[in-house]
């Protein structure tokens, strides 16, 4: 559905819907709707899901520079503000202020409560672990039937069983708490579901919070524990930056890695090139390009723009709300040629789903280490994996604020 927007300088031009729907058999590929909307101009107007029309970020050059910018603001409770979805916007005076909602030093303050167990030297140090958690999930793909759903097996296990160690959740919840993670993900929540989902993934959170604050461990539940324990933060934050970090932590790298391993067995001249390398710097740039060329983050991260503030020959008004939609910018052909191409070895600069600026993903060097074992691992282990069923056949996260697979169903 589109229809016209009046009474602005783009009154003569239509205004699409967003989110935008990718195209069939292009499981890769950003929405062609959000490409042609680049080709000409680095944002445009898009209705969203309460009828206001917010600008999208597509162009890589316009959301660099938005992302670094203060005057384009994190804050959700800003009339104005682009949410996500009607769940988000029930919740968002009942949600003590996170990492993710927060500006300037209040998010300085957050972060630094985060950040320490996924700087470069702490998930470097966790390799070998993940080397072997990754290979022992191979080992059971293997030993078991044929065809392997590789999500449940692998895609999905790894990240997960890994954040919970490093918060201190236990594993037996897992099943628990990716039920509500995924209600709460959900691209189209709504209030209640965002209530079922995040809410209960908080409240359980702030229970772990409390058993942590009479047994800490070595993991960033008890840090958060200690935390409440001197006053520093009250429960419920506490809580709300732990649900953070553990839907973030599990959900955003399955999918990462489920559809990077189908990029992979649809090019298999790129696939034996991750496989045959030992150069991790090799390894590191593959990686990249795969983050890249399927970027999962797909329903743009939300800002308000707090002053007026000109991007590309055009002015964003103070009050407007502002779309930072990663994948076209990571398809964007002025700055990537030739944007469809998977190619491992390609060198045009640093890609963007990660985001950038202030509040660049805190667990990308967690998210990029378990990237770097599992891919080149998998193709190893497994040298005649194939897809069991038609790629136009995979379950693929449309419906998810964050791409990815159901399931994956493969034979060797
Ligand atoms: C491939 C996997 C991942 C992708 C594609 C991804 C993507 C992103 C993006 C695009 C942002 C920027 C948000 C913004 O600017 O509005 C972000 C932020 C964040 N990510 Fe990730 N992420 C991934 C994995 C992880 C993991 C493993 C963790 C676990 C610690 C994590 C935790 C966070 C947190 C806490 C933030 C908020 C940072 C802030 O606002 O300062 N992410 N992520």
């Amino acid at each position: 559905m589109t229809d016209l927007l009046h009474g602005s300088a783009d009154s003569t031009q239509e205004v699409p819907d967003f989110p935008m729907e990718r195209a069939p058999g292009c499981p890769f590929a950003p929405p062609p709707k959000a490409m042609e909307l680049n080709a000409s101009r680095q944002l445009s107007r898009v209705r969203i899901w309460d009828g206001s029309t917010p600008w999208l970020i597509t162009g890589y050059d316009a959301i660099r520079s938005l992302f670094t910018d203060a005057r384009a603001s994190v804050d959700d409770r800003i009339p104005g503000y682009p949410h996500w979805n009607e769940g988000m916007l029930s919740t968002v005076h009942k949600r003590p202020r996170s990492v993710f909602t927060s500006d300037a030093e209040e998010h300085t303050r957050y972060r630094r409560m985060l950040s320490r167990p996924f700087t470069f030297k702490r998930v470097e140090a966790l390799r070998p672990a993940v080397q072997r958690i990754a290979d022992d999930h191979i080992d059971a793909i293997l030993a078991g039937p044929q065809p392997a759903d590789l999500v449940a097996g692998l895609a999905l296990a790894v990240p997960t069983l890994v954040i919970s160690e490093m918060l201190g959740v236990p594993y037996e919840d897992a099943e628990f708490f990716q039920e509500h993670a995924n209600k709460g993900m959900n691209r189209y929540a709504t209030a209640e579901d965002a209530a079922e989902g995040a809410g209960t993934l908080a409240r359980y959170l702030k229970k772990l919070i409390h058993v942590k604050m009479d047994d800490p461990g070595e993991n960033l539940v008890s840090d958060l524990a200690e935390r409440v324990k001197s006053g520093e933060i009250t429960d419920r934050e506490a809580a709300q930056l732990a649900t953070g970090v553990l839907i973030a932590g599990h959900e955003t790298t399955a999918g990462q890695l489920g559809v990077s391993i189908v990029a992979l067995l649809e090019n298999p001249d790129q696939a034996a090139l991750l496989r045959d390398a030992d150069d991790p710097k090799v390894i590191a740039a593959a990686i990249e390009e795969l983050m890249r060329y399927c970027s999962i983050i797909q329903t743009g991260q939300r800002r308000i723009a707090t002053e007026d503030i000109d991007v590309d020959g055009v002015t964003i008004r103070a009050g407007e709300g502002i779309i930072l939609d990663v994948a076209p910018a990571n398809w964007d052909a002025r700055q990537f040629p030739a944007p469809d191409r998977l190619d491992l070895t390609r060198d045009d600069g640093p890609q963007v789903g990660f985001g950038y600026g202030r509040h660049q993903c805190v667990g990308q060097q967690l998210a990029r280490m378990e990237l770097q074992i599992v891919l080149p691992t998998l193709l190893r282990r497994i040298p005649t994996l194939r897809l069991a069923v038609a790629l136009e056949e995979l379950p693929f996260k449309h419906d998810a604020l964050a791409y990815g697979l159901y399931e994956l169903p493969v034979s060797w």
